[in-house]
């Protein structure tokens, strides 16, 4: 299979490390594990951590933790841990869904702008994307959907809180699209990652479909990135499917992820709240500072911690992204989600690194 290069990773592989400010990140800030560990306050948590046998494990992931994965979905079909899988973040069961369901030829619905691995992995597979464009005032309009299943899709993949744009479907809306998808017999995969970072729980697609599928992630919500564990909830078909790719790749996820993953969703009406405190605060901050630069068109993300801001001018996003790293600061360029004009502005980090570094980005809007 071919693999176009993921850009928008190529880029912070040469950027992100030495940045002063990265107002790029997708993630809300990362939890130490001494800070996650304080956090269960349970005096023989360690004992019981230093006892994780290092070894592999059920391929579908623990069934503590996937019986904990499965509280997050509470609708008449969950939940059942049977149909939860356990994978190597989110990323994983995006790939092993998207290179499991589609044959070249088909097509697929994809939001557009949108995380490129979202549209690129079947694209690479010979799949047709058929993208749904992203408008200010509209958001992801529900007749333009309709109008692209005239196109016969063999699949659609939704993001939901999206990234990059911070738009969210109503559960009116996701009602809909289950209901249309459930019609036609299309699978519908649903990248739920930000779900947990909102005011509330937003809703999931296994809220309206048990047909539907829901990935997850303790990456971006949780600020756990660095345990690589994801999921996906979805029909035991789909899971043996994916698992016939998965026992060439990876096997499982590693035991010590899932172990601290486990206590992460133990105690995770804790770890949303600081992360929702972190969130509101940081929202205010931009808010603040963006008023300072009007030519920045912005739209107040309705969760998660990454806002799609249009900067009206001619510079491709690509060389913005180059000219504000070398001031010390660094977003995300538009075209690595398939839009000129806009960047991703990354807003989860710690608030006195984004005020600073707002402080700098904007010094350079006025300046113009
Ligand atoms: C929409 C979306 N899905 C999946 C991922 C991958 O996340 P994970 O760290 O869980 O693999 C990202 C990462 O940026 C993302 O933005």
């Amino acid at each position: 299979m071919k693999v176009t290069p993921f850009t928008l990773e190529r880029f912070f592989s040469q950027t992100e490390f030495d940045v002063r400010y990265n107002l790029a990140t997708s993630a809300i800030q990362a939890w130490s594990l001494r800070e996650l560990l304080s956090l269960a306050n349970d005096p023989d948590l360690q004992f019981s951590l230093f006892a994780t046998r290092l070894g592999y494990t059920e391929p579908q992931g623990n069934l503590e933790l996937r019986q904990e994965i499965s509280r997050l979905y509470p609708a008449p079909t969950d939940p059942d841990p049977d149909l939860v899988f356990v994978t190597i973040g989110a990323i994983e069961a995006n790939y092993l869904l998207l290179s499991s369901l589609l044959e070249p030829g088909d097509r697929f619905i994809v939001q557009t702008p949108c995380y490129q691995q979202l549209s690129q992995v079947g694209i690479d597979l010979g799949a047709i994307a058929l993208p749904w464009h992203y408008s200010e005032d509209k958001g992801f309009d529900i007749q333009e959907f309709e109008a692209l299943l005239e196109q016969k899709p063999r699949l659609v993949m939704l993001n939901t809180p999206h990234n990059p744009t911070g738009f969210a479907f109503s559960p009116a809306e996701m009602k809909k699209i289950a209901d249309l998808c459930l019609e036609r017999e299309i699978y519908l995969l649903s990248d739920e990652v930000y779900r947990e970072l909102g005011e509330t729980l937003s809703p999931s697609m296994r809220d309206y479909s048990s047909q539907a599928v829901s990935i997850g992630s303790m990456s971006k919500s949780y600020g756990l990135a660095g345990l690589r564990v994801g999921w996906m909830v979805a029909p035991p078909e789909i899971i043996a499917r994916c698992t016939l790719k998965r026992d060439y790749t990876t096997l499982c996820c590693p035991s010590i992820g899932q172990q601290l993953a486990l206590t992460a969703l133990r105690h995770r009406t804790k770890i949303w709240d600081r992360n929702r405190q972190l969130r509101l605060r940081n929202i205010t901050l931009l808010e603040e500072a963006l008023m300072e630069a009007p030519t920045l068109r912005w739209k107040k993300p309705e969760a998660g911690v990454v806002a799609w801001v249009d900067y009206t001018s001619e510079t491709l996003s690509e060389q913005l992204g180059w000219e504000l790293h070398n001031r010390g600061v660094l977003v995300a360029p538009g075209i690595f989600f398939g839009q000129e004009g806009h960047f991703r502005l990354g807003f989860g980090g710690n608030s006195g690194e984004l005020k600073a570094g707002l402080a700098i980005l904007v010094d350079y809007f006025k300046k113009g």
